[in-house]
Protein backbone atom coordinates (compact mmCIF):
# COMPACT_ATOMS: atom_id res chain seq x y z
CA UNK A 1 0.00 0.00 0.00
CA UNK A 2 1.54 3.28 -1.18
CA UNK A 3 1.42 6.15 1.35
CA UNK A 4 4.36 8.38 -0.87
CA UNK A 5 3.23 12.02 -0.18
CA UNK A 6 1.69 11.65 2.89
CA UNK A 7 2.69 13.03 6.07
CA UNK A 8 1.95 11.26 9.80
CA UNK A 9 2.60 12.02 12.92
CA UNK A 10 2.97 9.00 15.61
CA UNK A 11 3.03 9.86 19.59
CA UNK A 12 5.43 7.77 21.61
CA UNK A 13 6.78 6.22 18.45
CA UNK A 14 10.16 5.97 20.49
CA UNK A 15 9.74 2.10 20.97
CA UNK A 16 6.96 -0.52 21.29
CA UNK A 17 3.82 -0.28 19.11
CA UNK A 18 4.54 3.19 18.02
CA UNK A 19 7.49 2.40 16.97
CA UNK A 20 6.56 -0.12 14.74
CA UNK A 21 3.76 2.17 13.35
CA UNK A 22 6.01 5.19 12.46
CA UNK A 23 8.48 2.40 10.51
CA UNK A 24 5.77 0.94 8.92
CA UNK A 25 4.41 3.77 7.84
CA UNK A 26 7.57 4.92 6.06
CA UNK A 27 7.83 1.51 4.88
CA UNK A 28 4.99 2.89 2.69
CA UNK A 29 5.89 6.00 2.15
CA UNK A 30 5.29 8.65 4.40
CA UNK A 31 7.11 11.02 5.59
CA UNK A 32 6.72 10.41 9.50
CA UNK A 33 7.09 12.62 12.42
CA UNK A 34 8.42 10.78 15.43
CA UNK A 35 7.40 11.69 19.34
CA UNK A 36 8.13 10.61 23.24
CA UNK A 37 8.97 12.06 25.90
CA UNK A 38 12.09 9.88 26.38
CA UNK A 39 14.85 12.20 24.25
CA UNK A 40 17.09 8.95 23.56
CA UNK A 41 14.43 7.03 22.29
CA UNK A 42 13.09 9.87 19.79
CA UNK A 43 17.11 10.24 18.53
CA UNK A 44 17.35 6.27 18.12
CA UNK A 45 13.86 5.84 16.10
CA UNK A 46 14.65 9.17 13.66
CA UNK A 47 18.47 7.33 13.12
CA UNK A 48 16.57 3.82 12.30
CA UNK A 49 13.66 5.67 10.11
CA UNK A 50 15.01 7.51 6.52
CA UNK A 51 13.38 11.04 6.19
CA UNK A 52 11.71 10.98 9.98
CA UNK A 53 12.07 13.88 11.79
CA UNK A 54 11.69 13.63 15.61
CA UNK A 55 10.06 15.96 18.48
CA UNK A 56 10.74 14.95 22.46
CA UNK A 57 7.49 16.61 24.19
CA UNK A 58 5.04 15.21 26.78
CA UNK A 59 2.00 14.77 25.26
CA UNK A 60 -0.93 16.03 26.94
CA UNK A 61 -1.03 19.33 26.90
CA UNK A 62 -2.17 21.86 24.06
CA UNK A 63 1.51 23.35 23.86
CA UNK A 64 3.26 19.53 22.54
CA UNK A 65 0.31 19.02 20.18
CA UNK A 66 0.83 22.10 18.43
CA UNK A 67 4.51 21.36 18.34
CA UNK A 68 3.90 17.89 16.13
CA UNK A 69 1.83 19.60 13.87
CA UNK A 70 3.86 22.50 13.41
CA UNK A 71 6.96 20.11 13.12
CA UNK A 72 4.99 17.86 10.05
CA UNK A 73 4.29 21.33 8.48
CA UNK A 74 7.92 22.60 8.83
CA UNK A 75 9.29 19.50 7.82
CA UNK A 76 6.90 18.28 4.81
CA UNK A 77 4.64 20.46 4.32
CA UNK A 78 1.46 19.08 5.69
CA UNK A 79 -0.33 16.72 7.77
CA UNK A 80 -2.83 14.01 6.89
CA UNK A 81 -2.17 11.31 9.52
CA UNK A 82 -1.98 11.23 13.56
CA UNK A 83 -1.72 8.28 15.17
CA UNK A 84 -2.81 8.80 19.16
CA UNK A 85 -0.37 6.18 20.33
CA UNK A 86 1.51 7.63 23.61
CA UNK A 87 0.69 6.21 27.09
CA UNK A 88 1.83 4.53 29.95
CA UNK A 89 0.16 2.39 33.11
CA UNK A 90 -0.19 2.96 36.81
CA UNK A 91 -2.25 -0.06 38.02
CA UNK A 92 -3.67 -0.30 41.09
CA UNK A 93 -7.04 -1.25 42.70
CA UNK A 94 -9.82 1.46 42.83
CA UNK A 95 -9.22 1.98 47.20
CA UNK A 96 -5.54 2.23 46.26
CA UNK A 97 -5.48 4.45 43.19
CA UNK A 98 -4.01 8.04 44.15
CA UNK A 99 -5.23 11.17 42.24
CA UNK A 100 -1.53 10.97 40.88
CA UNK A 101 -2.12 8.07 39.27
CA UNK A 102 -5.36 8.28 37.85
CA UNK A 103 -4.64 12.20 36.55
CA UNK A 104 -1.16 10.90 34.65
CA UNK A 105 -2.70 7.97 33.29
CA UNK A 106 -5.88 10.92 31.77
CA UNK A 107 -3.35 13.30 31.09
CA UNK A 108 -1.25 11.49 28.61
CA UNK A 109 -4.12 8.61 27.06
CA UNK A 110 -7.63 11.03 27.15
CA UNK A 111 -6.50 14.48 27.40
CA UNK A 112 -3.14 13.56 25.12
CA UNK A 113 -5.47 12.52 22.38
CA UNK A 114 -7.87 15.34 22.53
CA UNK A 115 -5.37 17.69 22.33
CA UNK A 116 -3.06 16.14 19.34
CA UNK A 117 -6.41 15.40 17.55
CA UNK A 118 -7.78 18.65 18.09
CA UNK A 119 -4.19 20.30 16.84
CA UNK A 120 -4.47 17.98 13.96
CA UNK A 121 -8.40 18.60 12.75
CA UNK A 122 -8.02 21.76 12.37
CA UNK A 123 -4.93 21.89 10.41
CA UNK A 124 -6.89 19.13 8.03
CA UNK A 125 -9.34 21.28 8.03
CA UNK A 126 -7.61 24.07 6.46
CA UNK A 127 -5.61 21.91 4.18
CA UNK A 128 -9.11 20.66 2.93
CA UNK A 129 -7.85 17.42 1.11
CA UNK A 130 -9.14 15.23 4.32
CA UNK A 131 -7.19 13.16 6.86
CA UNK A 132 -7.16 10.48 9.10
CA UNK A 133 -7.23 10.29 12.71
CA UNK A 134 -6.31 6.88 14.08
CA UNK A 135 -6.94 6.84 17.90
CA UNK A 136 -5.55 3.95 19.79
CA UNK A 137 -7.96 2.39 22.41
CA UNK A 138 -7.39 -0.93 24.58
CA UNK A 139 -10.06 -4.04 25.44
CA UNK A 140 -9.54 -2.50 28.82
CA UNK A 141 -11.53 0.24 27.96
CA UNK A 142 -14.25 -1.95 26.14
CA UNK A 143 -14.78 -4.30 28.77
CA UNK A 144 -13.09 -2.63 31.88
CA UNK A 145 -10.13 -5.04 33.78
CA UNK A 146 -9.08 -5.34 36.80
CA UNK A 147 -6.57 -2.50 38.46
CA UNK A 148 -7.13 -0.40 35.47
CA UNK A 149 -9.55 2.42 36.53
CA UNK A 150 -7.67 5.18 35.25
CA UNK A 151 -6.39 3.37 31.92
CA UNK A 152 -9.95 1.72 31.25
CA UNK A 153 -11.29 4.99 31.41
CA UNK A 154 -9.04 6.82 29.48
CA UNK A 155 -9.38 4.07 26.20
CA UNK A 156 -13.10 3.82 26.60
CA UNK A 157 -13.06 7.96 26.36
CA UNK A 158 -11.00 7.77 23.69
CA UNK A 159 -13.46 5.02 21.61
CA UNK A 160 -16.18 7.50 22.72
CA UNK A 161 -14.35 10.08 21.32
CA UNK A 162 -13.71 8.29 18.25
CA UNK A 163 -17.61 8.26 17.30
CA UNK A 164 -18.25 11.73 18.31
CA UNK A 165 -15.24 13.23 16.14
CA UNK A 166 -16.38 10.81 13.10
CA UNK A 167 -19.62 12.77 13.37
CA UNK A 168 -17.96 15.85 13.18
CA UNK A 169 -15.35 15.76 10.55
CA UNK A 170 -17.54 13.58 7.94
CA UNK A 171 -17.91 16.88 5.88
CA UNK A 172 -14.36 17.38 5.92
CA UNK A 173 -13.63 13.97 5.18
CA UNK A 174 -11.59 13.32 7.91
CA UNK A 175 -12.25 9.74 9.21
CA UNK A 176 -11.62 8.93 12.60
CA UNK A 177 -11.14 5.24 14.03
CA UNK A 178 -10.21 3.84 17.12
CA UNK A 179 -7.61 0.72 17.11
CA UNK A 180 -7.62 -1.71 19.93
CA UNK A 181 -4.16 -3.42 19.40
CA UNK A 182 -2.73 -6.48 21.03
CA UNK A 183 1.22 -7.19 21.14
CA UNK A 184 3.89 -7.96 23.09
CA UNK A 185 5.36 -4.95 24.58
CA UNK A 186 6.89 -3.81 27.43
CA UNK A 187 3.54 -3.14 28.51
CA UNK A 188 1.79 -6.75 28.19
CA UNK A 189 5.13 -7.77 30.02
CA UNK A 190 3.45 -6.75 32.72
CA UNK A 191 0.68 -9.43 32.35
CA UNK A 192 1.62 -12.10 34.66
CA UNK A 193 -0.03 -14.50 32.20
CA UNK A 194 1.91 -13.88 28.88
CA UNK A 195 5.00 -12.51 30.77
CA UNK A 196 6.97 -15.95 30.57
CA UNK A 197 5.62 -16.84 27.19
CA UNK A 198 7.10 -13.56 25.92
CA UNK A 199 9.89 -13.80 27.21
CA UNK A 200 10.68 -17.40 26.35
CA UNK A 201 9.97 -16.50 22.65
CA UNK A 202 12.53 -13.16 22.90
CA UNK A 203 15.34 -15.56 24.44
CA UNK A 204 14.86 -18.51 21.89
CA UNK A 205 13.81 -16.31 18.71
CA UNK A 206 10.61 -18.89 18.07
CA UNK A 207 7.39 -17.77 17.16
CA UNK A 208 4.76 -17.01 19.50
CA UNK A 209 2.48 -20.41 19.81
CA UNK A 210 -0.90 -20.66 18.16
CA UNK A 211 -2.76 -20.45 21.36
CA UNK A 212 -1.19 -17.35 21.99
CA UNK A 213 -1.61 -15.56 18.18
CA UNK A 214 -5.14 -16.90 17.66
CA UNK A 215 -7.30 -17.69 21.13
CA UNK A 216 -5.72 -14.50 22.53
CA UNK A 217 -4.68 -12.09 19.21
CA UNK A 218 -1.16 -11.54 20.65
CA UNK A 219 1.75 -11.31 18.70
CA UNK A 220 4.41 -9.05 17.40
CA UNK A 221 3.87 -5.14 17.44
CA UNK A 222 4.43 -5.71 13.42
CA UNK A 223 1.56 -7.77 13.79
CA UNK A 224 -0.69 -4.37 14.71
CA UNK A 225 1.23 -2.97 11.76
CA UNK A 226 -1.09 -3.59 8.52
CA UNK A 227 -4.27 -2.13 10.19
CA UNK A 228 -2.67 0.73 11.33
CA UNK A 229 -1.10 0.95 6.96
CA UNK A 230 -4.42 0.34 5.92
CA UNK A 231 -6.37 3.05 8.02
CA UNK A 232 -4.02 5.56 6.59
CA UNK A 233 -4.53 4.88 3.09
CA UNK A 234 -6.69 5.53 0.66
CA UNK A 235 -8.19 2.09 0.63
CA UNK A 236 -9.98 2.84 3.94
CA UNK A 237 -11.86 6.13 2.56
CA UNK A 238 -15.59 6.12 3.95
CA UNK A 239 -14.23 3.54 7.33
CA UNK A 240 -14.96 5.80 10.10
CA UNK A 241 -16.38 5.84 13.86
CA UNK A 242 -15.16 2.05 14.34
CA UNK A 243 -13.30 0.58 16.85
CA UNK A 244 -11.23 -2.57 15.02
CA UNK A 245 -9.62 -4.85 17.06
CA UNK A 246 -6.12 -6.65 15.85
CA UNK A 247 -3.38 -8.46 17.70
CA UNK A 248 -1.61 -12.15 16.58
CA UNK A 249 -3.54 -13.72 13.81
CA UNK A 250 -7.08 -12.00 14.88
CA UNK A 251 -8.32 -8.85 13.09
CA UNK A 252 -12.04 -7.57 15.10
CA UNK A 253 -14.78 -5.27 13.94
CA UNK A 254 -15.98 -4.31 17.92
CA UNK A 255 -19.50 -3.60 18.34
CA UNK A 256 -20.97 -0.43 19.24
CA UNK A 257 -22.54 0.07 22.37
CA UNK A 258 -26.65 -0.95 21.80
CA UNK A 259 -29.43 -1.28 23.93
CA UNK A 260 -29.81 -5.30 24.04
CA UNK A 261 -33.38 -5.48 25.80
CA UNK A 262 -35.92 -3.19 26.59
CA UNK A 263 -39.70 -2.83 28.17
CA UNK A 264 -42.06 -0.33 27.98
CA UNK A 265 -44.57 0.45 31.04
CA UNK A 266 -47.20 3.16 30.68
CA UNK A 267 -46.57 5.86 32.92
CA UNK A 268 -43.02 4.80 33.73
CA UNK A 269 -41.45 2.32 36.23
CA UNK A 270 -41.15 2.76 39.64
CA UNK A 271 -38.78 0.77 42.03
CA UNK A 272 -41.55 -2.08 42.58
CA UNK A 273 -42.45 -2.11 39.06
CA UNK A 274 -38.61 -2.60 38.00
CA UNK A 275 -38.10 -5.67 40.84
CA UNK A 276 -41.30 -7.04 39.81
CA UNK A 277 -40.65 -7.32 35.84
CA UNK A 278 -36.95 -7.89 36.15
CA UNK A 279 -35.75 -10.44 33.82
CA UNK A 280 -33.06 -8.70 32.09
CA UNK A 281 -30.23 -11.39 31.71
CA UNK A 282 -26.48 -9.88 33.35
CA UNK A 283 -23.82 -9.62 30.55
CA UNK A 284 -20.29 -10.60 30.90
CA UNK A 285 -17.90 -8.38 31.69
CA UNK A 286 -14.62 -7.39 32.07
CA UNK A 287 -11.31 -9.08 29.89
CA UNK A 288 -11.31 -12.85 30.00
CA UNK A 289 -8.59 -14.43 32.32
CA UNK A 290 -6.01 -15.82 29.24
CA UNK A 291 -6.37 -19.79 28.93
CA UNK A 292 -2.95 -20.89 29.25
CA UNK A 293 -3.08 -24.38 27.92
CA UNK A 294 -1.81 -26.53 30.49
N1 LIG B 1 0.78 -3.60 24.09
C1 LIG B 1 -0.51 -3.91 24.04
O1 LIG B 1 -0.90 -5.07 23.96
C2 LIG B 1 -1.54 -2.83 24.06
C3 LIG B 1 -2.88 -3.20 24.21
C4 LIG B 1 -3.85 -2.22 24.19
C5 LIG B 1 -3.49 -0.90 24.01
N2 LIG B 1 -2.18 -0.57 23.90
C6 LIG B 1 -1.85 0.84 23.73
O2 LIG B 1 -0.90 1.01 22.70
C7 LIG B 1 -0.08 2.13 22.98
C8 LIG B 1 1.38 1.73 22.95
O3 LIG B 1 1.60 0.72 23.90
P1 LIG B 1 2.96 -0.10 24.00
O4 LIG B 1 2.59 -1.44 24.49
O5 LIG B 1 3.77 0.06 22.76
O6 LIG B 1 3.64 0.67 25.22
P2 LIG B 1 5.15 1.09 25.51
O7 LIG B 1 5.17 1.42 26.96
O8 LIG B 1 6.11 0.09 24.97
O9 LIG B 1 5.30 2.43 24.64
C9 LIG B 1 4.66 3.63 24.98
C10 LIG B 1 5.53 4.78 24.53
O10 LIG B 1 4.85 6.00 24.87
C11 LIG B 1 5.81 6.88 25.40
N3 LIG B 1 5.16 7.88 26.22
C12 LIG B 1 4.67 7.75 27.49
N4 LIG B 1 4.15 8.90 27.91
C13 LIG B 1 4.30 9.79 26.90
C14 LIG B 1 3.93 11.15 26.71
N5 LIG B 1 3.32 11.86 27.68
N6 LIG B 1 4.23 11.76 25.53
C15 LIG B 1 4.87 11.07 24.57
N7 LIG B 1 5.24 9.78 24.69
C16 LIG B 1 4.94 9.15 25.83
C17 LIG B 1 6.76 6.00 26.18
O11 LIG B 1 7.99 6.66 26.46
C18 LIG B 1 6.88 4.81 25.25
O12 LIG B 1 7.91 4.99 24.31
C19 LIG B 1 -0.55 2.67 24.34
O13 LIG B 1 -1.51 3.69 24.13
C20 LIG B 1 -1.21 1.47 24.94
O14 LIG B 1 -2.16 1.82 25.92
C21 LIG B 1 -1.19 -1.50 23.93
Amino acid sequence: MDLTGRVAVVTGSGRGLGLAYAKALAAAGASVVVNDVDQAAVDAAVAEIPGAVGVAAAVGDTESAERLVAAAVEAFGRLDVLITNAGILRDRVLWKMTDDDFDAVVRVHLRGTFTCARAAAIRMRAQGTGGRLILIASPAGQRGNFGQTNYAAAKAGIAAMARTWALELARSEITVNAVVPIAATEMTKTIPAFAPVIEEAERTGQPYPAWLRRDEGLGTVDDVTGLITFLASDASKGITGQAIGIGGDKLALWSHPAEKQVAFRDGGWSASDIAASWDFPAETYGIPAPRVPS
